[in-house]
């Protein structure tokens, strides 16, 4: 089947100046989209741009800081102002915080990037999303999520930090989220919420601010033959979850190579409904969306 044409459509995609997003963005400009591409770093983000000159479509970029709520709303704000319509907000920025850092909200950095900027900025684009139906939310999350439990005592691991621990919850919360998200929209709303495990991709800059030895197992593994997902092929599966015409339409769905059934945790209703409550709290919205 030849790739969709993304002539006309917006694709706002988070995490777009690195690694598998780098890439991801850099397709879909290809096929015609229009890309509102986020990151922190506005050279990175220039770069990425021009580099898309001669695409079909165009890569834009949005500068913000995911690990701020301020930031969060000031970006909502930013692309409710740019695009008449959203037709894909992808979250796929993510990092994994060697130590334990708090951001300026005082929330652990990895939960605050890689689970409550999502939650938040879907809620802030909601309404621009539902509007501009047929729409999409996609996540990528990752298969570590399955080595995690959601310990609501101690969410943000103030206790007891373990980075790898606190990254592979992190992506928890990013599959029961997605979960959630898709059963509170229903599935004749015309938005439709899915997530993915992009592969393991030793080649992405994701660990670079890992602990010590979880960048040694990730070089080492990166190494072995036959061990890892590319860029390219990691990006292909993003790509998939935005552009394919059956992800128009299948919500709730956990993707990899194909699809795959998520952890008992990240379908369990309560768990779900609970994360749902806990991340209102902590970005200060009415839990009740969308
Ligand atoms: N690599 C893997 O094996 C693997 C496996 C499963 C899932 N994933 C997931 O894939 C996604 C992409 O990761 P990657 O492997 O491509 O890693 P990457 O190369 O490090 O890319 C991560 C992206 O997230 C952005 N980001 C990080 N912190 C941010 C913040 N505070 N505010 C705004 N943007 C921020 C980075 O921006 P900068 O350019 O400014 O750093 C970068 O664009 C992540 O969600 C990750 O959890 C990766």
């Amino acid at each position: 089947m030849p790739p969709t044409d993304l002539t006309d459509r917006v694709v706002v995609l988070t995490g777009a100046t690195s690694g598998i997003g780098r890439r991801a963005a850099a397709t879909l400009a290809e096929r015609g989209a229009t890309v509102a591409a986020v990151g922190r770093d506005r050279e990175r983000g220039a770069t990425l741009a021009a580099e898309s000159e001669a695409a079909a479509g165009t890569v834009r970029f949005h500068r913000a800081d995911l690990a701020t709520q301020s930031a969060v709303r000031d970006l909502a704000a930013d692309l409710r102002d740019s695009y008449d319509r959203l037709d894909v907000l992808a979250h796929n920025a993510g990092l994994s915080a060697g130590a334990r850092t708090e951001t300026a909200d005082g929330i652990e950095l990895t939960l605050a990037v890689n689970h409550l900027a999502p939650y938040l900025l879907t809620r802030e684009l909601f309404d621009r999303l539902a509007a501009s139906a047929p729409a999409r939310v996609v996540v990528t999350a990752s298969d570590l999520h399955r080595r995690a439990t959601l310990d609501f005592d101690d969410l943000e691991m103030a206790a007891d930090y373990d980075p790898l621990e606190a990254y592979a919850r992190s992506k928890l919360a990013n599959v029961a989220f997605t979960l959630e998200l898709a059963d509170r929209i229903g599935a004749d709303a015309g938005v439709t919420a899915n997530c993915l495990h992009p592969g393991f991709v030793p080649s992405t800059n994701l660990f670079r601010d890992a602990a010590l030895r979880t960048r040694l197992a990730v070089r080492v593994a990166g190494l072995l033959p036959g061990v890892g997902t590319t860029r390219r092929a990691a990006a292909e599966r993003l790509v998939r979850l935005i552009a394919a015409s059956e992800y128009g339409e299948q919500t709730g769905r956990y993707v990899g190579e194909e699809e795959l059934t998520p952890a008992d945790e990240a379908r369990d209703p309560e768990t779900r409904k609970q994360l749902w409550a806990v991340s209102a709290d902590r970005v200060g919205v009415d839990p009740d969306w969308p």
